[in-house]
C-alpha cells in the first residue's frame, strides 16, 4: 500500500481500483505514511499556516428536507431562528477584532434572505472591512442570484455536492431535490468567478467506497478551490438517527488522499471532525488540512443550528473559541495566519 501512497504523491492520481484499495486500507503504517506525505505537500504550498474562517450561522430555517440534517423542514422539534442585519454585523465586528479576515454566512435555504437583503449586507460588510473576504453558504439559488451577490462583493461560495452518485443522492434526499441542479449551481458559481468550495460527508448511510471514488472524480472535473469533508453524524430527530457516525480513520485517510490529489486546495479541519474525536481537528491538520472555521454566531443561537447531535463549540464565546483553536493549532506545530487566505492558483 505504501507504493500507492508514493504513486499518488508523485503523480497526483491513481486508477479507480487503486483509489478504492487505499480508501479501504486500514493499516496503521500506511495511515502514518499518508499523513507524512500529505503534511509534506501542505507545507510545500502553505508552510505551517492555518487560515481562519469565522462562521456566522444566519438561519436555522430551511425549505429542504435532506434526510440526514437536523434543521430539515420536517423536523418539528428543531428550534428556528434567523439573525438580523444588526446581529450579523455585530458578529463581523467581533470577528474582525479577533483577527478574522473571512466571514462565512451560512444557513438553511430560507426565503427571508432575499437577494436584496443579501446584497445589502454583503456590500455593507465589504465597505466596512475591505481587507476581508465574504463567503456564502446558502444552498442552491438561481444563477442570477449568485450573480447579484457576486456583484455586491461576495468572494467565495461553499456548496457541498453531498454525493456525486445519482442513486445515493436519491437515498439521502427527497425526490424534489436533484443532483444535477446542485452540480449546475457549482458550475454556475465557478463561471461567475467565485472561489468555490464543495465536498461531502464521510460514512453517510448507504455510502460505498465506489461512491467516494465518484466524489473524487467529480471534484477533479469541477476543480474547486476548497473541499470540505467531515464525518456524517446522526441527529436524533431524523430517520438516520440509528446509523453510526463516519469513522475518524476513514475521514483522515480521505483527507490525506485529497491533499495529494489536490495539492493546493484549501482543506478545512471541520467541526464535525472535532465532534467525533476530541483531537479530530488536530489530526486533520496533521493530515493536510490548512483551514479551521470557528463559530462566530451569537452564543444564544448556537445550539439551535443543530445539524447533528453533540455538536461542539455551542457554549463558548467567539473569543474563547478563537483562543482554544489557537492552542490546538499550535500544539500540532502550525500557526494561525492573519491573511484572508485565498486559494493559490490551481
Ligand atoms: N443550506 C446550505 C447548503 O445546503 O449547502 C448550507 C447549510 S448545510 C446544513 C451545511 C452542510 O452540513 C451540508 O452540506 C451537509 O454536508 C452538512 N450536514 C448536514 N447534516 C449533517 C450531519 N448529520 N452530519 C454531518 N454533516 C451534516
Ligand atoms: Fe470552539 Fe474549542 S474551538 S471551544
Amino acid at each position: 500500500m505504501k507504493e500507492l501512497v508514493e504513486k499518488l504523491y508523485s503523480t497526483g492520481d491513481l486508477s479507480d481500483d487503486e483509489l478504492k484499495s487505499l480508501i479501504e486500507c486500514n493499516d496503521t503504517e500506511t495511515a502514518e505514511f499518508l499523513t507524512e506525505k500529505a503534511d509534506c505537500v501542505r507545507r510545500k504550498y502553505y508552510g505551517n499556516k492555518v487560515f481562519l474562517r469565522g462562521l456566522i450561522e444566519i438561519s436555522s430555517y430551511c425549505k429542504n428536507n435532506c434526510l440526514y440534517c437536523g434543521i430539515r423542514r420536517g423536523n418539528k422539534n428543531a428550534q428556528r431562528y434567523r439573525l438580523s442585519r444588526e446581529e450579523i454585523l455585530s458578529c463581523c465586528e467581533n470577528g474582525y477584532s479577533l483577527g478574522f479576515r473571512t466571514f462565512v454566512m451560512q444557513g438553511g435555504e430560507d426565503s427571508f434572505f432575499t437577494d436584496e437583503f443579501m446584497c445589502g449586507i454583503i456590500s455593507e460588510i465589504k465597505n466596512k472591512y475591505p481587507d476581508c473576504a465574504v463567503t456564502l453558504s446558502l444552498g442552491e439559488r438561481s444563477k442570477n442570484s449568485y450573480k447579484l451577490m457576486k456583484n455586491a462583493g461576495a468572494d467565495r461560495y461553499l456548496l457541498r455536492h453531498e454525493t456525486a452518485d445519482e442513486e445515493l443522492y436519491k437515498k439521502l434526499h427527497p425526490s424534489e431535490m436533484i443532483l444535477q441542479n446542485r452540480k449546475n449551481c457549482l458550475y454556475n458559481l465557478k463561471k461567475l468567478g467565485y472561489q468555490v468550495g464543495t465536498g461531502f460527508m464521510v460514512g453517510v448511510p448507504f455510502q460505498t467506497t465506489e461512491n467516494i471514488v465518484s466524489d473524487l472524480r467529480f471534484m477533479q472535473e469541477l476543480k474547486p478551490q476548497m473541499i470540505g469533508i467531515g464525518p456524517f453524524i446522526p441527529h436524533s430527530d431524523t430517520d438516520f438517527k440509528n446509523f453510526p457516525h463516519g469513522s475518524l480513520e476513514l475521514v483522515l485517510r480521505i483527507l490525506g488522499i485529497l491533499r495529494l490529489m489536490f495539492p493546493k486546495v484549501l482543506l478545512p479541519a471541520t467541526t464535525a471532525l472535532g465532534t467525533i474525536s476530541p483531537v479530530g481537528r488536530e489530526l486533520g491538520l496533521k493530515t493536510g488540512c490548512n483551514v479551521v472555521m470557528p463559530n462566530l454566531s451569537p452564543v444564544a443561537v448556537r445550539k439551535k443550528y443543530d445539524l447533528y447531535d453533540n455538536k461542539i463549540c455551542t457554549g463558548e464565546e467567539s473569543a474563547e473559541c478563537r483562543g482554544c483553536l489557537e492552542r490546538r493549532i499550535n500544539s500540532v506545530g502550525y500557526v494561525i495566519s492573519q491573511e484572508r487566505g485565498d486559494s493559490l492558483e490551481l
